[in-house]
């Protein structure tokens, strides 16, 4: 049979980073080392007080409300309150299997075009083409650490004319790193203010931010048009939990009307336990948050590690603040590797795969072109239980460093003799 396919979902390829999973484990099932610096899961264990909620949960068995446990919505409200300041309430809030698939349904319930900052994380493009919506990517500039401004946003918005914008905005940033200052979002929300964008903040990885600010959003600065997407995944720790969450102001009603429907023909509500072990999580958080300091003290030393290897190899990459990535570009050897016929970011990854065994994505999955020459780097690529249980502070020295982390040291090595036998 030749089943007729939604030409929607024909013309998507396979997702990025699912694709580099396949390559490395082909290479490993070859036999290989491989330093898999290409996926960005949290390698931590789900700390016991939510293991011990779910499994205390188990018998629950009813379809939970559509847009979640309510106790679970109270105290996903009350958390957002008390560690951000912001201003929701438990109605406000919707839970979903992943906060992937609260984004999708943002993009698919609300008509115009999608604006990401070059580089964004790689699924909000396609998400966007499955709904046949346009996706204009605004570049940003590495010297400001690839950080959105107004004045970009300003343009782009201005191009656009008088039709409806949705922007994605992702703090701490995946893939870069990035952090914006509050300072930064307040004139960023003043642009949305001036165009009526509706904005989806992306803060799957707030509290992964290393110099302990808090997250700034622009949640706190226009929170009429702001709705916020968080979940389990990276500080909790927890993505194979598949929960998200989304807090929808009041001013954006009809999305959370709409969001209802949506949810109540499709996925009707999220795993009754996985709700009950959410709200150990977001309804005791005083008890959660040695667990989320100490791991976010690890991705702080593991991404930073990694950024000081990558200047001493010549690499320009912006320091992460936050969440656990870099982005690191290879322009200071772009003529090196053109007298190898290698141009594209693509080409040098698939080169730095085969010849360094270190895998990582070219920027060309991130909204920016094919030459641009920019890639991105998981810092994660170590034994998490064994890290936090020893962990201790920074390492000392080099051999203390690799102790904990042969991975990132081990691949750090291979990538710099690489590029010094171009
Ligand atoms: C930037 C960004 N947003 C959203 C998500 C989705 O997270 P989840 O669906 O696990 O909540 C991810 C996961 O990798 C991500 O990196």
């Amino acid at each position: 049979m030749q089943p007729a396919i939604n030409p929607l979902v024909v013309s998507l390829k396979e997702s990025a980073t699912l694709a580099i999973n396949q390559r490395v484990k082909a290479l490993k099932a070859a036999g290989k080392r491989v330093y898999h610096f290409g996926f960005g899961q949290s390698p931590f264990p789900v700390s016991e007080r939510i293991q011990e909620a779910l499994r205390q949960n188990v018998d629950k068995k009813d379809y939970l409300p559509t847009q979640g446990l309510p106790e679970l919505c109270d105290a996903v409200a009350k958390y957002y309150r008390d560690e951000f300041g912001y201003d929701f309430e438990g109605k406000n809030v919707c839970i979903g299997p992943g906060s992937k698939e609260l984004i999708f349904e943002a993009i698919f319930l609300t008509e115009g075009s999608l604006l990401v900052p070059a580089p964004s994380w790689v699924s909000y493009g396609p998400q966007a083409a499955l709904r046949g919506k346009h996706v204009i990517p605004i570049t940003t500039s590495r010297d400001n650490g690839y950080k959105l401004t107004a004045e970009e946003l300003d343009h782009a918005c201005y191009r656009m004319g008088h039709k409806q914008k949705l922007l994605i905005m992702n703090n701490p940033c995946n893939p870069t790193g990035s952090v914006y200052r509050d300072e930064e979002m307040a004139e960023l929300a003043a642009i949305c203010r001036a165009y009526q964008v509706i904005v989806v903040s992306d803060e799957i990885y707030a509290k992964i931010d290393f110099d302990g600010n808090g997250t700034a959003s622009l949640s706190k600065h226009y929170p009429e048009g702001t709705i916020v997407t968080g979940g389990l995944s990276k500080a909790f720790a927890a993505g194979g939990y598949r929960l998200g969450v989304m807090l929808i102001p009041d001013g954006l009603e009809p999305v959370m009307r709409a969001l209802k429907s949506v949810i109540s023909e499709t996925f009707s509500a999220v795993s009754a336990p996985i709700q009950y072990a959410a709200l150990a999580a977001y309804g005791d958080y005083p008890t959660i948050r040695p667990f989320v300091e100490r791991t976010c003290d690890i991705h702080r030393f593991a991404t930073r590690y990694l950024h000081k290897r990558f200047e001493g190899m010549g690499l320009n990459c912006p320091r992460p603040d936050g969440a656990f990535y870099l982005f690191p570009d290879f322009d200071n050897f772009r003529e090196s590797f053109r007298a190898r016929g290698i141009i594209t970011g693509k080409d040098i990854c698939e080169t730095i795969l085969e010849e360094a065994h270190v895998a990582i994505l070219p920027g060309s999955d991130f909204y920016f072109p094919a030459t641009n020459l920019g890639a991105r780097v998981a810092s994660v690529d170590y034994d998490g239980g064994y890290v936090l249980e020893k962990w201790a502070g920074d390492p000392a020295s080099e051999e203390e460093t690799r102790k904990l982390f042969p991975n990132l040291v081990d691949g750090s090595d291979a990538l710099e003799k690489l590029l010094k036998a171009l």
